[in-house]
């Protein structure tokens, strides 16, 4: 038998309920904030992410799924989205007259990483980007809009970790101050060893432990930030402040992208194990020029949605299933049936029948299967009587119904639940 390929995996019901239903939340939450839907291929040139998220990171050096095209055109399947929002925006004029332009965009991401527990090599993120702007205040919304997301599907647990990574001025000195510490060192790890050269902030970044161990000292960008980056940096935790949102300094956070200015934050869960990101995002100021463009100051952030699935409570969700199950017994009820359908799905409520003449004790453990609320029994002696027994599957509680009163009946018992 063909299986899925390592790392990919297949999220089959009931679980996509519960996806749809993370999404939903997602999607009104943005819109209460300003945000609209931008949706964007899962293949670009490799160049745009070689470009921006930086060559000597993990994602580029190591994580891409990169192969020639018939014409010999080197693409990429998407490793994360930011870099083609801004490529989507300068290329189709988004920011013509917009002040700020405030995007979401859901969808799978690919990077070639080990697989483990949280860790795919197809996954999912919700996305979200404003662009325009350089004001803390968009900073410090942009991460209460992702605390209020999470909060809303009921995660709980969670640690929101910020720094400040300034811009390319704060970044010379600082780099050539991070050099120094870590040269001065011995036991750094190869990939270190060659990035201590190449682009030193990497360096923080590292996953070995050891290396983790030996940055424990290294010098901190905040004592290195220019004024208007402090200044920048203070704003925005007063902000966060005074929303009551609290949070937690980490100095050494630089996350694993290159196209990082000023803030960056993350959002930690209990309960992930080692990958214990559930969000992770910052300003890129400087990505647009990197990419040919004007300056375009933005910031933005992604859930890990595999990872948010993760520790997503139990009782989140879509309420019960609205679904009602018309179970039929001889051809005249099963024809019965077949036009009953039609009316209850008329009226928005889902429904649905065995075609294939299976036993009534078969056609209840369908229902059952199918998390039906209700079933409708429809034999030819009630149909004769013009009845049907309706059967409320989580008491097991059954009433005789007349066949005029049944769809009005569903409408009120299930008509409620829409929207959930
Ligand atoms: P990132 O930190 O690389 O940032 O990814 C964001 C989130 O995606 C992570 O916190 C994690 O939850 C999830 N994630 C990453 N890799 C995997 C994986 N292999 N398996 C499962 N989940 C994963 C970015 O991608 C930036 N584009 C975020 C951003 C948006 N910054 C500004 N705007």
């Amino acid at each position: 038998m063909i299986r899925a390929i390592r790392g990919m995996k297949d999220i089959l019901p009931p679980e996509t309920s519960r996806w749809q239903w993370v999404e939903a939340r997602a999607r009104e939450t943005f819109e209460l904030y300003g945000y609209r839907e931008i949706r964007l291929p899962l293949l670009e040139r490799t160049e745009l992410f070689a470009r921006s998220i930086g060559a000597d990171t993990d994602i580029v050096a190591k994580e891409m799924y990169t192969f020639a095209d018939r014409r010999g055109d080197s693409l990429t399947l998407r490793p994360e989205a930011t870099a083609q929002v801004v490529r989507a925006c300068l290329e189709n004029g988004l920011m013509r007259g917009a002040g700020v332009r405030k995007l979401y965009l859901m969808g799978p991401m690919f990077r070639y990483e080990r697989p483990q527990k949280g860790r795919y090599r197809q996954f999912h993120q919700i996305n979200c980007e404003a662009l325009g702007s350089d004001a803390p205040e968009l900073d410090a919304e942009v991460i209460l809009l992702l605390l209020d997301l999470l909060g809303r599907v009921g995660l709980k647990n969670l640690r929101l970790l910020i720094n400040s990574l300034g811009c390319p001025q704060c970044t010379v000195d600082f780099k050539a101050q991070l050099q120094l510490f870590l040269k001065a060192q011995e036991g750094w790890c190869d990939d270190c060893l060659r990035r201590l050269n190449t682009n030193p902030l990497r360096v923080l970044d590292c996953k070995s432990q050891h290396c983790k161990a030996l940055l424990a000292a290294a010098p901190v960008m905040e004592d290195s930030l220019c004024e208007d980056c402090a200044a920048h940096y203070r704003r925005v935790l007063s902000l966060l402040d005074g929303a009551g949102q609290p949070y937690e300094k980490n100095p050494h956070l630089v996350r694993g992208l290159d196209y990082y200015t000023r803030t960056a934050f993350e959002v930690t869960a209990v309960g992930l194990g080692a990958q214990d990101s559930v969000a992770g995002g910052g300003r890129y100021n400087g990505l647009a020029r990197d990419l040919g463009g004007a300056d375009l100051p933005g910031l933005g952030f992604a859930i890990g949605e595999d990872r948010l699935m993760e520790v997503l409570p139990q009782e989140a969700g879509p309420d019960e299933t609205s679904l009602s199950f018309l179970a039929a017994l001889g051809d005249a009820a099963r024809e019965r049936a077949f036009f009953l359908l039609r009316e209850i799905r008329a009226q928005g409520l889902s429904a649905d029948m065995d075609f294939e003449g299976r036993s009534l004790k078969a056609q209840m453990s369908m229902a059952d299967r199918l998390g039906a609320a209700f079933v409708v029994i429809l034999g030819d002696q009630e149909l004769a009587e013009g009845t049907a027994l309706l059967r409320r599957m989580a008491t097991g509680e059954q009433e005789a119904i007349p066949l005029n009163d049944l769809v009005p009946a569903l409408t009120v018992h299930l008509g409620h639940k829409e929207g959930n």
